[in-house]
């Protein structure tokens, strides 16, 4: 089975406590949070009050995607305040590797994103280093985008990778994912799958999120 981590940014903030209970009630095992600086990504969605007051209302996992420049300055930060998983973007990281160890060091699982233009090959030097690969299956900055089919292609290669050097990486595919390409990206590979409009669109997110969960 797949895990499942429903995109907040999708949530009503106005009745984020009800959207957060239903995640809790679901079979998600993840809360995946979205931090955009405007910089990185065109777009600026939310930052650490909402990811504080998240991790004080449930027991998941709290897996955090940063689309922000120098992603490296705020590592201690959001360890502070819950995240159990940090990624970062590789294209955001002069130092990847540095700031994977300094991840790991707080004590959190590292993961690094790639937008769709990077192929999975960079990762090859630090590939045996990290806890997740996050590739992005539309270009980051905003929810209910339409989903790039060439995602499969970039599965299968960093399945491989991940077959030769480090079996216990978790592949996330992020963007654009719903009931009707979940079966296929599973079989392909991927380990995680995260969706934001998907879920918070559905007449019943929580039965959504179980037929995500039954890919
Ligand atoms: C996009 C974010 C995604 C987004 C996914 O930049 O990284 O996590 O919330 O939203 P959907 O599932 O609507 O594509
Ligand atoms: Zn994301």
């Amino acid at each position: 089975m797949p895990i499942i981590a429903p995109s907040i940014l999708a949530a009503d903030f106005a009745h984020l406590a009800q959207d957060i209970q239903l995640v809790n009630n679901s079979k998600a095992e993840w809360f995946h949070l979205d931090v955009m600086d405007g910089v990185f990504v065109p777009n600026i969605s939310y930052g650490m009050p909402i990811i504080e007051r998240i991790n004080q209302l449930t027991d998941k996992t709290l897996d955090v995607h940063l689309m922000i420049v120098q992603p490296e300055r705020y590592i201690s930060t959001f360890k502070a305040i819950g995240a159990d998983i940090l990624t970062l973007h590789f294209e955001a990281s002069t130092h990847l590797h540095r700031s994977i160890q300094a991840i790991k060091t707080e004590g959190m699982q590292a993961g690094v994103a790639l937008n769709p233009h990077t192929p999975v090959s960079v990762l090859e030097d630090v590939i045996a280093d990290l806890d997740l690969v996050l590739i992005m299956s539309v270009n980051p900055g905003f929810g209910g985008q339409k989903f790039i089919e060439n995602t499969y292609r970039k599965i299968e290669k960093l399945a491989e990778m991940k077959a030769v050097h480090n079996p216990n990486l978790i592949i996330e595919i992020d963007g654009g994912v719903n009931i009707d390409n979940a079966p296929k990206l599973v079989a392909t590979g991927a380990d995680a799958l995260v969706a934001g409009s998907a879920v918070f669109n559905a007449d019943n997110p929580e039965l959504y999120i179980e037929q995500l969960f039954y890919s």
